[in-house]
């Protein structure tokens, strides 16, 4: 095998997205099997998984297995990885891709989780909090005694450029899916969770990372995508696929000096 290709495979790697049945999550779990890892899709939609893995080509799908698992429960979290643990003994990398947006398959502008500052609903900034940030704890501690195992291990949180700048209100018009204040501060608080992670936990021979992306296409209304594309260097919004090459660099040993890093993919949003 050539050099640059043993960089980046992950032959005999089991690894965790968890929120695997999302835009960005289940392309992660395509490009991380195409290298060669065996991946576990855990989400709570289990049935968006299931559509989804049965498009897939059928070379790649046998590499994914679907488990159903709610990152807000310690509950769920402990089974889940003791189910883990019985079938695969181990475990190499862990990618926190989940997010609470009021609705797993669409941006539901009816949503208490769009609603504006000053409205904000209690229950709205704690659920957004339970999932994005007490999602990302507990899995990061529930997979240390699958990691020892493995003697080290890899975990990746996915942020978002409203983990390092605001929310750009301008940008939102009338569509009612203006980025909501715990969107934002859930997303930076897991960058600097990452950095707790890999100071504390490099000893065990554990690295992670943060992985920033920018807004996706999603069917946003013209009015959106065109002010979204005015603010981006790049000139477009992002396709799930843009970061299949940054979450397979912070998941192989390509990224082996690298632990407490955000890395900023955004088609140049945040540069300006
Ligand atoms: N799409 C974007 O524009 C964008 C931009 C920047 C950052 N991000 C981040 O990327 C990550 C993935 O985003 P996406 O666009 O793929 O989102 P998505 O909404 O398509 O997918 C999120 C997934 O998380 C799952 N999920 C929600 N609550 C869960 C829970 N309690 N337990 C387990 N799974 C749960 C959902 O079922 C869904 O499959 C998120 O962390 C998001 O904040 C997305």
């Amino acid at each position: 095998m050539k050099q640059h290709h043993k960089l980046f495979d992950l032959t005999g790697k089991t690894i965790v997205v968890a929120g695997g049945a999302g835009q960005i999550g289940f392309a992660f779990c395509e490009i991380l099997a195409d290298a060669g890892a065996s991946v576990v899709l855990a989400d709570i939609d289990v049935e968006m998984a299931k559509d989804k893995l049965s498009e897939l080509d059928g070379n790649l799908a046998e590499k994914i297995t679907i488990e159903k698992l709610d990152v807000s429960s310690r509950a769920s979290v402990t089974t889940f990885f003791e189910q883990l643990e019985a079938t695969f003994g181990s475990l190499y990398g862990l990618v926190n891709c989940f997010h609470f947006k009021g609705n797993t398959r669409k941006l539901d502008t009816s949503s208490n989780f769009f609603a504006d500052f000053e409205n904000y609903p209690e229950e709205a900034w704690d659920m957004v909090h339970d999932v994005n940030l007490k999602g990302a704890f507990l899995m990061s501690q529930g997979v240390i005694p699958l990691f020892k195992k493995n003697k080290g291990g890899v975990i990746v949180n996915i942020s978002s450029t409203y983990g390092k700048v605001s929310a750009n209100k301008s940008i939102y018009g009338d569509s009612g899916i203006n980025s909501p204040v715990a969107y934002g501060t859930s997303k930076a608080a897991l960058i600097n969770f990452t950095r707790y992670l890999a100071t504390h936990l490099a000893e065990q021979n554990i690295r992670a990372n943060c992985l920033s992306p920018g807004g996706v296409f999603n069917n946003q209304s013209e009015e959106f995508i065109s002010n979204y594309t005015r603010l981006t260097p790049l000139g477009r919004m992002a396709k799930a696929e843009d970061y299949q090459g940054a979450i397979l660099f912070l998941m192989s040993d390509a990224s082996r000096y690298m632990t407490g890093a955000n890395l900023i993919v955004d088609g140049g949003w945040t540069a300006w």
